[in-house]
């Protein structure tokens, strides 16, 4: 039998099993993950090595700098992985990884690294879309939680309203066809002399402020679920240049808060819409952004309001992580064959 058919007649006897340890690594962007996760739901490991600190003094991630101290770091966070769960490599029943969006040559180091482990210890490879592992880290926090609902993804990279028909089934509602929210986050924070990653700088300098400028006079569009934040993120950096430009000082704190308060407010007006429209009462949140205080206020607030539960994972798992990925893994495992040797990292990857 060869490795394709062994695999596939594996992961037929993982599915009878009661308790299923699947080992996961993520490594899409600047943060080098390995996490092991029982039955999708129960997280016993979760080590998380973040670059942040490195890619700090370039203002942004630097994709080379990223795919080196992945190399540097994924062998120790295995094994630390392993220990923090008490684990040997004969618990683990399969391996999973990201397999994109991301950074390619950040997402091969995990990629071949879980190849390595599949053929050496001879257990199946499972692939995972890095978006969709978002959504799932409310699988760990929310036990109950059982598709279907609406989630929001607001990521650095994506942002988009999805209805989530199965773990592993996803319909698109709407996306931003230019910015992510995260992207306009950290941009903003940029030009407001703020350090990379601005998404929480910000956060923070707009906490009890109340917002007095606006930048972009929205008109709520009832006939679409797509949200753009280049407009937005452009008349902020507009209004910094032209204050400077004027030899006016500027209200940082204000411009957090009235930038954050925009681009939330967009956001939480079309999920409750998605919601209304869909006929969902649950209203998942998932990705970086969904750390933001602000919006976890408010959708919470307007959820309340409008009889829809609001859930969001708790924060640690709302930035990159790999119990996420090891979540779906589980979920994927059960519906579809196990990924082949020849799996390769791709820096795009749809939802649907
Ligand atoms: O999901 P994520 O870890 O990476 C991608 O898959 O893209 O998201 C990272 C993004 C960054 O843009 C970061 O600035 C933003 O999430 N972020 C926040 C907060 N925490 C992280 N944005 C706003 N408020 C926060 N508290
Ligand atoms: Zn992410």
């Amino acid at each position: 039998m060869n490795y394709n058919e062994r695999m596939k007649k594996k992961v037929e006897e993982i599915r009878k099993k009661q308790v299923v340890n699947i080992l996961a690594i993520e490594s899409s962007c600047d943060e080098t993950s390995v996490a092991i996760v029982q039955n999708g739901r129960t997280v016993l490991s979760n080590i998380i090595s973040s670059q942040i600190e490195i890619h700090k003094r370039f203002g942004g991630v630097v994709p080379e700098v990223a795919s080196r101290n992945h190399i540097l770091a994924i062998n120790s966070i295995l094994k630390e992985s392993l220990e923090k769960a008490n684990m040997t490599f004969e618990d683990i029943d399969a391996i999973a990884v990201t397999e994109g969006a991301g950074l390619v040559g950040a997402l091969l180091v995990g990629v071949t690294c879980a190849k390595a482990l599949s053929f050496m210890l001879d257990k199946p490879l499972i692939a995972v879309n890095h978006i969709k592992g978002h959504i799932a880290a409310n699988y760990i926090a929310n036990k109950d939680l059982i598709p279907p609902f609406i989630c929001v993804i607001a990521s650095g990279g994506h942002t988009a309203i999805v209805e989530v028909t199965d773990y592993n089934s996803f319909s698109l509602l709407g996306t931003t066809h230019d910015d992510a929210i995260g992207e306009a986050f950290d941009k903003v924070a940029r030009v407001l002399g703020l350090e990379y990653p601005g998404g929480v700088k910000i956060d923070k300098l707009a906490k009890g402020v109340t917002p007095t400028i606006t930048f972009v006079k929205h008109f709520a569009q009832e006939n679409t679920f797509d949200i753009s934040y280049s407009g937005l993120k452009t008349a902020v950096i507009n209004y910094v240049h032209t204050k400077k430009q004027n030899g006016e000082g500027i209200d940082i704190k204000d411009i957090c808060a009235s930038f954050q308060k925009e681009a939330v407010d967009m956001l939480t007006q079309k999920a409750i819409f998605a919601c209304k429209k869909k006929n969902y009462k649950t209203l998942v949140l998932a990705g970086g952004v969904s750390a933001n205080s602000y919006l976890r206020e408010s959708l919470f607030k307007m959820g309340e309001k409008e009889g829809i539960k609001v859930l969001y994972p708790p924060l640690d798992l709302c930035t990159d992580n790999a119990a996420m990925i090891g979540s779906l893994a589980y979920f994927v495992l059960q519906k579809q064959d196990p990924a082949p040797l020849d799996l390769t990292a791709k820096a795009n990857l749809p939802l649907e």
